[in-house]
């Protein structure tokens, strides 16, 4: 059976600490990042975190105690990185449309990095020529993802330099004697085809031969986890076997060791989230029956942004008969959590629990309608520990100035 809170811990965290809160497992992240330990086991693999999906610093030093590296999405992610304990090596740094005074910084704590435009990369060619070697991240032109927003590889995609300009790359490469030691290619996230990554693949053996000094292939993250009963997510295990068959042919082929990176975020956080709201107000209309609770899309934006879906439980009623309710929240916009969805009878007060939220929940929220920024509490070995207060009022006024 798969590790998981009981309705009953949650509540009690919910008395507890107050709602909304967001919750989350440890064992769960440690039993994500052993699938993946077991699923690449059969080729030199290097595994970093992307950390965007929930960057809380007790996370971030739970996943270093378990061995896995990170990835990093601005500089101010790789300084909470090293604060977290990471060493420099075990943090990559791969950057989109960032000044190159970012670049710099990162070069000076001495982190891995991936560059994604001709702009940067010509830059840094310039100031460090060979003496650093950096990764360079492609777009293959490949359509892959959960949604559009969520897809880069696609060749209306902002990320990476387009594969068609390779020959430029040669060029810049030749002309500073960059040390480009991998290519990177992220296609989007909730990549469920394996054969996408595989797709990648193919791309980088091609354009192995072109690059005498590239030692690590950067698939990045995107890994598919079930949101919905009876989903299913990326077959692991399958990647891993397809991705070693690659690694070890490369390797023996082209007589250099290679080795797979992966950047996976959703996966190793997402299902060790819960995010507990409290319900305001019932009000029917028709045949809709709405059910507001106390956050909205300052909170949890996946169902508004991307129309995600998040299995949703009455934890304080879960013997209630099944009804169907549109879960709604209490931002002065529209802001659904869910449609018609049958849920176990909701009175006034129940506690509703959205599962999944690990990943890109609390990470994506605001201050909308000046609403404070939930609760965190971490799990860990039975005992929940507050990992990060509530926003107080002053926090709404921490940054501002008052002028008048
Ligand atoms: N590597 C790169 C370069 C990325 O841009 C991302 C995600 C990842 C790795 C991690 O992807 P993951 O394994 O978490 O799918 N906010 C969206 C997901 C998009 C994240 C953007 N980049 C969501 O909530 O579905």
């Amino acid at each position: 059976m798969s590790t998981s809170l009981s309705r009953q811990q949650l509540l009690n965290i919910a008395d507890e600490y107050g709602t909304p809160v967001y919750v989350y497992h440890a064992e769960k992240i440690t039993e994500q990042y052993q699938k993946l330990k077991t699923a690449f086991a059969a080729a030199p693999t290097r595994i970093f975190y992307a950390c965007k999906a929930l960057t809380n610093i007790n996370i971030l030093k739970h996943i270093n105690s378990l061995g896995c590296q990170v990835d990093c999405s601005s500089i101010n992610e790789v300084k909470l990185a090293l604060h977290a304990g990471f060493e420099p090596k075990n943090i990559l740094y791969t950057s989109n449309g960032i000044a190159f005074s970012e670049i710099e910084e990162a070069v000076s704590l001495g982190v891995n990095i991936n560059i994604d435009s001709l702009s940067n990369l010509g830059k840094f060619g310039k100031k460090y020529g060979h003496s650093y070697p950096v990764g360079i991240r492609l777009r293959p032109n490949i359509m892959a993802g959960g949604n559009l927003k969520i897809s880069t590889g696609h060749e209306k995609s902002k990320f990476g330099i387009p594969i068609e300009q390779i020959d430029q790359v040669l060029e810049l490469v030749k002309t500073n004697q960059i040390h480009i030691a991998g290519l990177h290619i992220h296609t989007g996230s909730e990549i469920k085809d394996v054969d996408v990554f595989m797709k990648v693949g193919d791309i980088f053996a091609e354009l192995v031969p072109r690059f005498p000094e590239v030692r690590f292939l950067d698939f990045g993250g995107g890994f598919k986890v079930p949101y919905k009963e009876n989903e299913t997510g990326t077959d692991v295990p399958l990647l891993g076997q397809k991705v070693a068959e690659l690694i070890n042919q490369l390797t023996a082929t082209h007589q250099r060791n290679f080795e797979a990176w992966f950047e996976p975020g959703k996966f190793i956080v997402s299902e060790c989230g819960y995010f507990i709201t409290e319900v305001n107000v019932l009000k029917e209309s028709g045949k809709i029956r709405f059910a507001g609770v106390n956050s909205g899309f300052n909170h949890l934006i996946r169902p508004m942004f991307y129309d995600s879906y998040h299995h949703i439980e009455n934890i304080s009623h879960p013997e209630g008969p099944l009804k169907n309710y549109t879960i709604t929240g209490n931002i002065c916009e529209t802001d659904t959590f869910a449609t018609d969805r049958p849920i176990a009878e909701i009175r006034e007060g129940d506690k509703l629990v959205f599962y999944n939220a690990g990943a890109y929940g609390y990470e994506m929220g605001s201050n909308y309608n000046s609403r404070y920024k939930p609760a965190q509490v971490l799990v860990k070995e039975g005992k929940a520990f507050l990992v990060a207060r509530r926003d107080e009022f002053t926090d709404l006024l921490r940054n501002q100035v008052e002028v008048l």
